[in-house]
């Protein structure tokens, strides 16, 4: 039952189905047409002969010549469409009859035939199997009317007949034609344009995680097909991008993870290599704690990552006052900023205020408060990182119409606008070489955003180079107190 299923199949079929009934209905409406013309052009004929007779038979009663002439005479120099004629008079004699009628026509039955049904034309069969029209019909002889004879005509109609004969002979050789010819140019067409789905198919069976380079050639497509073909090399486009950023993402951390077990194993190889002493071995191991931390914060961002992107990840939410969570950050952050030289400070939105008393008033939100945290500390150590002794590190929050919103500004470094749409991206650094003595790992501002988008927030960042940076968190405010 493949075969019904299938398109091509289906197309043919309705189109020969369509070719054929046009075929059909064509011809027999033309042959309709013919066969009442010719009936017509017959009767035609059988009323013309007879008001010929009516008139000589009217006008001139005693010219038995004329009327002769007119029925014996000129029917048997007609090749075609013979015709014969009997008349009769009132007392039911022959008067006059076309010769050799009696042998081509069954006289009694023509009689029969043609009685009480006047000028009404009516087919029969002759002696010999000829088909006639025939009809009969009485005339007045004389004027005034001396009596009444009754004109009986006859014509041979073998040749319309033999026509249409021909007309029904063509007819069935045009339709066996046709059911032959419309299945194959409509199988032909039909394959033709169905032949680009097949392509596709083949395209898609050749793609591979390892061959997303394969692009189906819409080239002469016919447009829907083109539009399918442009949709399919679009999704093959993501895809493909999709497969890179997570090759190269793997690639960064395997180099990642490389560079501090490089480091670990590099110095206990040194240390191995000959007797140390104990200050010496301190040192090491020292180091060696150093890497350690590295490698496993390292590994604690990456898992945190794969599972902030899980489906599964389930929000603890509290109601949690921003102002005291920035708070709590800046308390965190107070010493490290102390000794880099910078000031942290916390404000209101409405003026400075350490802890959040005045201004807006309490700002409660149902947040995750642990995964909050990290990503205001994220950006708060980013902020340090970046920003150069003397300069100044600013966390405030403030309600947004239904959003809270958190901002921390540095007066440090800022980031070149050309990377600053690449700063969520996992591993990216703006200058990788001075951010590794900073510890950073490219992963802070991608588990920000990650955070932010569990939350339903978003984040925004603007910078300016020498000037500082500025990154937004918003989120909506789902319960207030
Ligand atoms: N406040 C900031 N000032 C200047 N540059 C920043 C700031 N925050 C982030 N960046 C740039 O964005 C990069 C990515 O930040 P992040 O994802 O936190 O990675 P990391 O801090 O581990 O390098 C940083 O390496 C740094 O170049
Ligand atoms: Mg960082």
């Amino acid at each position: 039952m493949r075969l019904r299923r299938s398109l091509a199949f289906r197309l043919t079929a309705a189109y020969s189905l369509a070719g054929l009934m046009l075929v059909l209905l064509g011809t027999a409406s033309l042959y309709m047409v013919l066969r009442t013309e010719l009936d017509r052009s017959t009767d035609l004929f059988l009323a013309d002969k007879l008001h010929v007779l009516r008139t000589i038979l009217r006008d001139r009663p005693e010219d038995e010549d004329a009327l002769r002439e007119e029925i014996e005479l000129e029917t048997a120099a007609r090749r075609y469409q013979r015709f014969y004629i009997r008349l009769v008079d009132e007392q039911g004699r022959p008067v006059l009859t076309t010769p050799g009628m009696a042998e081509k026509l069954d006289i009694a039955e023509l009689v029969r035939r043609t009685q009480g049904r006047p000028e009404h034309s009516i087919s029969m069969v002759g002696n010999h199997g000829q088909p006639f029209r025939v009809t009969g019909a009485t005339a007045l002889v004389g004027a005034p009317p001396m009596g009444t004879d009754t004109i009986q005509v006859a014509v041979d109609t073998s040749q319309e007949e033999e026509l249409l004969r021909r007309y029904r002979l063509w007819f069935w050789g045009i339709l066996l034609a046709t059911s032959v010819l419309f299945p194959m140019v409509g199988y032909r067409t039909a394959r033709h344009g169905i032949r680009p789905v097949e392509e596709i198919a083949a395209t898609a069976r050749k793609i591979t995680s390892t061959n997303l380079r394969e692009r189906i050639q819409a080239e002469g497509y016919p447009s829907e097909l083109e539009s399918l073909a442009g949709t399919f090399n679009e999704m093959l486009d993501r895809l493909e991008e999709s497969f890179e950023r997570i090759s190269r993402f793997s690639a960064d951390i395997a180099h990642d993870l490389r560079t501090p077990v490089n480091n670990i194993r590099g110095e206990a190889e040194v240390a191995l290599a000959r007797a140390r002493t104990v200050e010496e071995y301190r040192e090491v191991l020292e180091s060696s704690l150093e890497e350690a931390v590295r490698l496993s914060d390292l590994i604690g961002d990456l898992l945190f990552l794969a599972r902030a992107e899980s489906p599964l990840t389930e929000l603890r939410l509290l109601k949690v006052e921003v102002n005291e969570l920035l708070g709590t950050v800046r308390d965190y952050y107070d010493a490290t900023a102390a000794d880099a030289g910078i000031s942290l400070v916390h404000a209101n939105r409405n003026g400075p205020d350490r802890n959040g008393v005045d201004g807006n008033g309490p700002l409660t939100a149902e947040l995750d408060r642990s995964l909050m945290l990290r990503a205001v500390s994220n950006l708060v150590s980013n902020a340090i990182a970046h920003t150069p002794p003397g300069g100044t590190v600013k966390l405030a929050a403030g309600a947004e119409g239904d959003a809270i919103r958190i901002d921390v500004a540095d007066t440090g470094t800022g980031i070149p606008a050309e990377a600053l749409p690449k700063v969520f991206d996992r591993f990216f650094r703006v200058d990788p070489s001075r951010c590794k003595s900073s510890g950073g790992t490219g992963l802070g501002l991608a588990i920000v955003q990650s955070i932010m988008t569990l939350h339903g927030g978003t984040v925004q960042i603007t910078s300016e180079l020498g000037r500082g940076t500025m990154v937004t968190l918003r989120i909506h405010i789902t319960a207030m107190s």
